[in-house]
Parts: C-alpha cells; sequence; structure tokens
C-alpha cells in the first residue's frame, strides 16, 4: 500500500514517514519547504535505512500534486501540509485560508480525479474552542475558535465531513492533536521552530542550551492546580503510530470520523519545567508574566475512542518526552539551520 504524504519534511510528518516506513507501507512525500528543510528528508532516510520518492511541490499547485497522482498509485493520503502559526495567522489570514483552506481544496480535487479517496487530516484540539470542558471528547460540540488558524482546521473539519456526505466512497480521518513535543529518539530530527518559538517545550530547550534568557510562564492565576495552564502534551512519536494506526483504519473503513490523539493526562507549565529539570538535569529559569491572550486554563483529551477504533494509545510518558526533546535540542543547537 502507498501513501502520500504531504507536509512529510516538517515535524509531525518526518516522525509519521519514519513509522509508516517501518510499519510496511511504501510512501511519496510532498513538501515546499516553507517550513522545513531538505536536511530532515535526508535524515529520515538515513534513520529509516530506506529511500522513498519526494517532491519538492506546494499543494495549491494543482498540476504537480495530479502529476504525483500519475507517477504513483495512491492508495491514502496523510494531509500534514499547512501553516501553523496562531499569532501569524490573525496578522495574516488570507495566506491562512489561501494555504490551508484552498489547498485542501486542490488537494482532495485530484485525490477524487485520481480515485483516491481516503484522507488522514491533521486536524488539532483547537477546534473545541475555549468553553468545553476537559476532557475533552470527539462528539462535543467544535468551532468557536477564536483565530483564523483554528478556523482552518474547524473549516477543512467540515468540508471532509461534506466530502464523505456527498459520496460513500471517501474516508477522512480529522485526527485532533493536543500538544505534540519530543523527538525521535535518536536525537536526528526534531521540532525546529523559525525565530523565538512560540510553544512551550521548544522555549524551554532553548533556555535551556542557553539561547534564550529565562521562561515567561503566562500566569499563575489560572483555576488549575499550582495556578499555571495545563495540556495533553504528546509525544510526537506516538502521534506518528497513532498515524499509521489512522492509515490501517482508512483502508477498512468508510465516511468522516473525528478522533482524539492525545494521553488523557494533563501537565501544568510548571510540571513540564520541574520534568525537564529532572529529567535532563539541568535548570530551566522562569519568570511569572502575566497571562497570554487566547490561553485557556485546562485542556486535556479523552483518548478512549482512539483506543476504541485505532486500538491505538499513546506509551511515552513526560520523562521521555522531557529528556527526548533536549536530546534533540543539544545536538542540534541551530536545528537543521546551515545544512541545506
Ligand atoms: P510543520 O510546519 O513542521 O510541518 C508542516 C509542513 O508542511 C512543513 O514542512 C511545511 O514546509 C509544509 N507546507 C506548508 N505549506 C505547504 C504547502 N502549501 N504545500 C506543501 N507543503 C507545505 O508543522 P507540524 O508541527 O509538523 O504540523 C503538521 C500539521 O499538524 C499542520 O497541519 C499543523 O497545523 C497540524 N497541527 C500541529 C500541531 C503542533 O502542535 N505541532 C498541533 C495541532 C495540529
Ligand atoms: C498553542 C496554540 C494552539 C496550537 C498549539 C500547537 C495558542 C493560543 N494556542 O496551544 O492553537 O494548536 O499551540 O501549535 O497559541 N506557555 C508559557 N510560556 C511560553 C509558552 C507557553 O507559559 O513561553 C504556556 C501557555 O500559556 C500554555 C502552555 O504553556 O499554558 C502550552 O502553550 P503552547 O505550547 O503554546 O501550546 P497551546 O497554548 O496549548
Amino acid at each position: 500500500m502507498s501513501v502520500l504524504i504531504t507536509g512529510g519534511a516538517g515535524y509531525i510528518g518526518s516522525h509519521t514517514v519514519i513509522e509508516m516506513l517501518a510499519a510496511g507501507y511504501d510512501v511519496v512525500v510532498a513538501d515546499n519547504f516553507y517550513n522545513s528543510k531538505p536536511e530532515s528528508i535526508r535524515r529520515v532516510k538515513t534513520l529509516a535505512g530506506k529511500e522513498f520518492p519526494f517532491y519538492q511541490c506546494d499543494i495549491r499547485d494543482k498540476d504537480g500534486l495530479s502529476e504525483i497522482f500519475r507517477k504513483h498509485r495512491i492508495d491514502a493520503v496523510i494531509h500534514f501540509a499547512g501553516l501553523k502559526a496562531v499569532g501569524e495567522s490573525v496578522e495574516k489570514p488570507l495566506e491562512y485560508y489561501d494555504c490551508n483552506v484552498g489547498g485542501t481544496l486542490t488537494l482532495c480535487e485530484v485525490m477524487r480525479d485520481a480515485g483516491c479517496k481516503r484522507i488522514v487530516f491533521s486536524s488539532s484540539a483547537t477546534v473545541y474552542g475555549s468553553f468545553n470542558p476537559s476532557p475533552l471528547k470527539e462528539d462535543m460540540q467544535t468551532g468557536a475558535v477564536t483565530n483564523p488558524y483554528g478556523r482552518t482546521k474547524y473549516m477543512i473539519e467540515e468540508i471532509l465531513k461534506d466530502i464523505c456526505r456527498s459520496d460513500n466512497e471517501w474516508t477522512a480521518v480529522l485526527l485532533r492533536y493536543f500538544n505534540p513535543i519530543g523527538a525521535h529518539i535518536s536525537g536526528q530530527i526534531g521540532e525546529d521552530p523559525n525565530g523565538i518559538p512560540n510553544n512551550l517545550m521548544p522555549y524551554v530547550s532553548q533556555v535551556a542550551i542557553g539561547k534564550l534568557q529565562q521562561l515567561s510562564i503566562y500566569g499563575d492565576d489560572y483555576d488549575t492546580a499550582d495556578g499555571t495552564g495545563v495540556r495533553d502534551y504528546i509525544h510526537v512519536a506516538d502521534l506518528a503510530l497513532g498515524h499509521v494506526k489512522a492509515v490501517d483504519y482508512a483502508l477498512k473503513n468508510k465516511g468522516a470520523e473525528a478522533i482524539n490523539l492525545g494521553t488523557g493526562t494533563g501537565y501544568s507549565v510548571l510540571d513540564i519545567v520541574k520534568a525537564f529539570e529532572e529529567a535532563n538535569g539541568i535548570k530551566v529559569p522562569y519568570k511569572i508574566a502575566p497571562r497570554r491572550s487566547g490561553d485557556i486554563a485546562t485542556c486535556f483529551s479523552d483518548p478512549s475512542k482512539a483506543k476504541r477504533l485505532l486500538g491505538w494509545q499513546a506509551q511515552r510518558n513526560i520523562d521521555d518526552m522531557c529528556r527526548d526533546s533536549w536530546r534533540w535540542q543539544s545536538q542540534n543547537p541551530s536545528g537543521y539551520d546551515g545544512l541545506g
């Protein structure tokens, strides 16, 4: 079975390519390198010990995508490609709707024309908005999202559901990720954010390595055990394995299905700082800062549907996540920079 992985050079995509190859799938990867580097593909090939076709292609390029489907018989698509920075999406909504929504429409058109009607989509816990209480379950109402990035995820989910309603040959697995952190156990691939990181774990790692002076903890007056924000952090390697199971599922089932990929456990910002310090024997200086606008107190998953439908459950704990994040950061202080 052959699977096209869009955005396969990125953070979650690169880990998923490795797990898909290990599971025996043939993969074809397409990425425009907007937020990634050719070096990640080179390292994935080395780690996997396997070659696979790679296309530098934008998902909005219909001819380019069609050419890939002409050259390869694709059974399913894992669709990671897209823009993901919340703050940037507020500044540049047109770019976000064009790339994420427009790109997905083009991809689905090309898939339909090629007779490939199975897609696994990177959605996000952000679609639950700020009103639902945790643990978040797939049947809760979605859509009360406060930024264009989140709205693209919600819109794409709705578009894929409509496509499945209109044609019962389609399958769409809408994977709602919670907070992916960690890196491949080799330390060879990991998250390589541009500029100053927005997300917690890359920020913590860059403080630990001395690139940034101290972490600002955004608020210690939330209604949580220690007052800092609580999230469901999940190891990227577990997330990648969830995609393998989602493709297995998509090959055997029809229709649209939203599925959480999380651990079901919430950790606070202070829990993460302590776990990182203990797992790696390194201090992370921090200060308490005002709340970040748009943040919620608590967000964690009910992961039982993934277990029931996919037979998948996260295996790695918070120490694994902190250790593997640090191994990647310390072995690659500048990420993939300067390496093509
Ligand atoms: P990433 O930026 O590392 O990976 C996305 C990849 O897509 C990059 O390699 C980028 O170059 C590529 N890309 C972007 N636009 C493209 C286009 N028009 N054509 C072809 N390639 C394009 O991000 P990631 O963290 O690996 O996230 C992957 C997916 O998961 C994204 O859709 C993201 O929105 C979603 N997601 C991520 C998180 C997270 O915390 N990382 C959480 C929820 C959902
Ligand atoms: C953010 C996005 C979300 C996106 C997710 C993954 C916002 C409001 N939400 O989620 O849409 O799906 O990233 O890309 O941007 N924190 C600090 N100091 C920091 C960074 C973070 O204290 O320097 C805290 C936050 O307040 C939060 C927790 O750490 O409580 C996790 O933050 P982050 O990693 O940015 O993820 P989310 O806010 O959950």
